[in-house]
């Protein structure tokens, strides 16, 4: 099974990205999560693309791209060429969700579907079978150090269920509040990639937080 830790830049030290960026290729992570927020889906703004093009010059690894901006199809091609290597957008954010699949899927990049805490699960029934991801928030998407919310083993449930029916192939990501012993049980319920921030950046040693979170 894929096993994935894929750090959130979000909560990593932005006058020292360089060093970020060294760290984590020298890590066992093989993604990094990066969370672009417009102010407008969500009451947060982040970073765009000067960041995102100075993290790929720096570092080794997949660029995991989670798009929390509304009406993403205006951007999907300037994220590809800025290096990301999977673009995630949220369900909620666009009017034709198939149409911004094929756009992300001609530009090159993995594919994946996010929804809120709030979103029912069954809302992916007619998407998951086009997707390379599918990506369960743990928290409502906005900021990182939330807490993680219990249900969503639930929803990764349902999420499964679904999978089976349809004999959809996409892997399953959970982004938020997730620490060591959480990314643990979610590995244990087959989740295949993990999103951490706080728990990776605000610990004393983030390599080996990442080596403990992988191993079994
Ligand atoms: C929340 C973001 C998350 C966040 C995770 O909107 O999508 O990726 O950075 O951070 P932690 O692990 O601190 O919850
Ligand atoms: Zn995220």
């Amino acid at each position: 099974m894929t096993k994935i830790i894929a750090p959130s830049i979000l909560a990593a030290d932005f006058s020292n990205l360089q060093s970020v960026c060294g760290l984590l290729n020298h890590s066992q992570a093989e993604w990094v999560h990066i969370d672009v927020m417009d102010g407008v889906f969500v009451p947060n703004i982040s970073f765009g693309f000067p960041v995102l093009e100075a993290i790929k010059r720096h570092i080794t690894k997949e660029l995991d791209v989670h798009l929390m901006i509304q009406n993403p199809d205006k951007y999907i091609e300037r994220f590809v060429s800025c290096g990301a290597n999977t673009i995630t957008f949220h369900l909620e954010t666009t009017d034709n969700p198939l149409k911004t699949i094929e756009l992300i899927r001609n530009c090159g990049a993995r594919v994946g579907i996010t929804i809120n805490p709030n979103v029912p699960v069954a809302a992916l029934r007619p998407i998951v079978r086009h997707v390379d991801m599918v990506l369960l928030m743990s928290v409502f998407a906005g900021f990182g150090g939330q807490k993680f919310m219990t249900e969503t083993f639930d929803r990764i449930a349902q999420l499964q269920e679904i999978a089976l029916q349809q004999n959809a192939d996409f892997l399953i990501e959970i982004d938020g509040g997730i620490d060591t012993e959480i990314a643990k049980e979610l590995f244990n319920v087959n989740v295949n990639v993990i999103v951490a921030g706080s728990s990776i950046f605000n610990s004393q040693n983030p390599q080996k937080t990442i080596k403990n979170m992988l191993e079994e």
